[in-house]
């Protein structure tokens, strides 16, 4: 598996502009993507600067020395590469098996190219089936948010903290809720638009048409999948 996720953080390299702010998403695969980054910062092949989209990211960029920047100072970026917890056909995406969902729906939509990088075990026909679709939730109004999606007939459990007790606090101080859909999702943005309605609802980990390509990492090689 991690040679998979290897495989793709590889391919995604070549899309690297030769200078210019760009997102850099979280989680496992993007964690091996930080290190080739920061190989060719180091050799002088790129001046990139990044915009972390988590403390983890944040802390990988400090790791592997590629300079930081954020969106103040660059509104706009260049490309954004990211990790997903699943991949339909139409390239939409479940995000936030790590917590990070907020701040990588920003970036990614400041980004003028989002490239995501997979291991194959998670492209799927329908979103949601699988993996659960997380939000990210005020925690004052926890419970108002869970009565409110308990009645759209979607069950719901608040993520649990490893290492500590208590719900997972995102980098933005917020809860994260799972969501378990009944049958798959027909209308992935009208189901999105309409739980990010629900007052104290921040963010939904559904992507609906931002990704541009998909970096797929297998054993041996890896390939792309464009819009
Ligand atoms: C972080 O919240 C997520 O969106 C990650 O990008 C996603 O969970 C992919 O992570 P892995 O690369 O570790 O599978």
């Amino acid at each position: 598996m991690s040679e998979a996720k290897a495989n793709a953080a590889r391919s995604v390299l070549k899309l690297l502009p030769r200078e210019g702010a760009i997102g850099l998403g979280s989680g496992s695969t993007v964690a091996l993507f930080a290190e080739g980054l920061g190989r060719q910062v180091s050799e002088g092949k790129t001046k990139v600067s990044v915009v972390p989209t988590s403390y983890q990211a944040y802390r990988l960029a400090v790791e592997y020395k590629i300079p930081l920047t954020n969106l103040d100072l660059n509104p706009e970026l260049l490309l954004t590469v990211d990790g997903a917890d699943e991949v339909d056909r139409q390239l939409n995406l479940t995000k936030g098996g790590g917590g990070a969902l907020l701040r990588e729906k920003v970036v990614a939509a400041a980004s003028r190219k989002l490239a995501i990088i997979i291991d194959e075990s998670k492209l799927v026909d329908n979103l949601g089936i699988k993996f659960p679709i997380p939000i990210e939730v005020l925690p004052f109004s926890l419970g108002f948010v869970r009565r409110r999606i308990d009645t759209m007939g979607i069950a719901s459990s608040i993520r649990e903290s490893q290492g500590k007790l208590g719900p997972v606090i995102t980098d933005n101080g917020n809860f994260i809720i799972d969501l378990k859909f009944p049958k798959p999702i027909s209308d992935l943005a009208g189901t999105s638009t309409g739980l990010k309605m629900i007052p104290g609802v921040v963010e939904t980990g559904l992507f609906v048409g931002m990704a541009n390509e998909v970096h797929v990492g297998t054993a041996t090689k890896s390939y792309v999948l464009k819009k």
